[in-house]
């Protein structure tokens, strides 16, 4: 593998907008180069010694797992700690958390509701923050979505992808990273759970710059035509448990079915981010058909991850 490029050292990635589309691609790449030293079981030792901490406000299978397997592959540890084990929880300021913490570690993940509290860490620590899931975006599974549509399709640059349901802290950063990649991509979401429009707006000029396109339609039929990627995520996020009924309701015309699949382009794939809501958003047959690239996009977030630490840890 060749040396790892300094430019990101010390930097954060609390959104995919943080990184230019050659800094979201020098990542792709070395999580590609990743991938095929993993495979060959070559040990890399890029984190000796280090600590990256691991905090969480919401539950987590891939994020939580990815993270420290990545972390222990590469030689360093990780601390996973539970938010509310924290005297955060007592009232310790996010600033006088972050400076103490700096001192400590050599890298933070953080999951939590808010952006805000990212954004806040991130302005404070002097180590690289990681946001893994907030209420507004999600930007490793960003990360590991393009990895994953490059790997299938060879390129970003033109390929056509429809984002099905819920306008979200997902759909919010594969938005994103299709504007900045060349990707063409079109939401359909019901009114009331459009993406925010200042996400939309500001993805629409980076689409400009990249030769990309990005759309909203509320026809969910009329968007899966012809497309070369399906993507879908669960109606209910985390913290939205209460507004399930209304949410089944409102979504049920934008599932993940054989019926669409059958709509878009003859190589088209099939991604969820997960966990999937098998029978909600998609339907069985297209999560465990052989359409679906699900399975390679979660271990992809193993990839994406290693390479994120790899580029920004001192
Ligand atoms: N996709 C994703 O972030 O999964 P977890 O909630 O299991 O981390
Ligand atoms: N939108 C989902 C993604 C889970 C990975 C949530 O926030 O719960």
């Amino acid at each position: 593998m060749a040396g790892v490029p300094e430019t990101l050292k010390g930097r954060s990635f609390t959104r995919v907008a943080d990184w230019s589309p050659d800094e979201l691609r020098m990542a792709l790449d070395l999580a590609d180069e990743l991938k095929v030293e993993r495979a060959r079981r070559r040990e890399l030792r890029i984190l000796p010694g280090r600590t990256v901490g691991l905090i969480f406000r919401k539950p987590s299978t891939r994020t939580r797992i990815s993270s420290e397997v990545g972390i222990a592959e590469l030689g360093g540890m990780a601390l996973y700690v539970p938010a509310a084990d924290l005297q955060l929880s007592r009232g310790e300021s996010t600033r006088d958390t972050a400076l103490v913490l700096s001192r400590f570690l050599s890298a933070i993940l953080i999951r939590t509701f808010e952006q805000a509290e990212v954004d806040e860490f991130a302005a404070h620590a002097s180590i690289p923050i990681v946001n893994g899931l907030t209420d507004a975006s999600h930007p490793l599974q960003a990360l590991a979505d393009a990895m994953t549509i490059r790997e299938r399709f060879g390129t970003l640059e033109g390929i056509s992808v429809t984002y099905l349901g819920d306008g979200n802290n997902v759909c919010h950063s594969l938005m994103r990273i299709a504007a900045r990649t060349g990707m063409r991509l079109v939401a359909a979401c019901p009114e009331g759970y459009l993406p925010d429009p200042h996400v939309f707006e500001s993805c629409l000029a980076d689409a400009a710059a990249s030769g990309g396109r990005i759309d909203l339609v509320t026809d969910a039929r009329e968007a899966v035509v012809g497309s070369q990627v399906l993507y879908t995520d669960v109606w209910t996020s985390m913290g939205q448990e209460s507004d399930r009924e209304r949410r089944l309701r409102d979504l049920d015309p934008y599932r993940l079915d054989a019926e669409k699949l059958g709509l878009a382009a003859p190589d088209a794939i099939a991604l969820h981010c997960l966990p999937a809501h098998v029978g909600e958003e998609i339907t069985a047959d297209v999560l465990y058909g052989d359409r679906s690239l699900v399975w390679d996009q979660a271990e992809n977030r193993l990839h994406v991850y290693k390479a994120v630490l790899a580029l920004t840890v001192r």
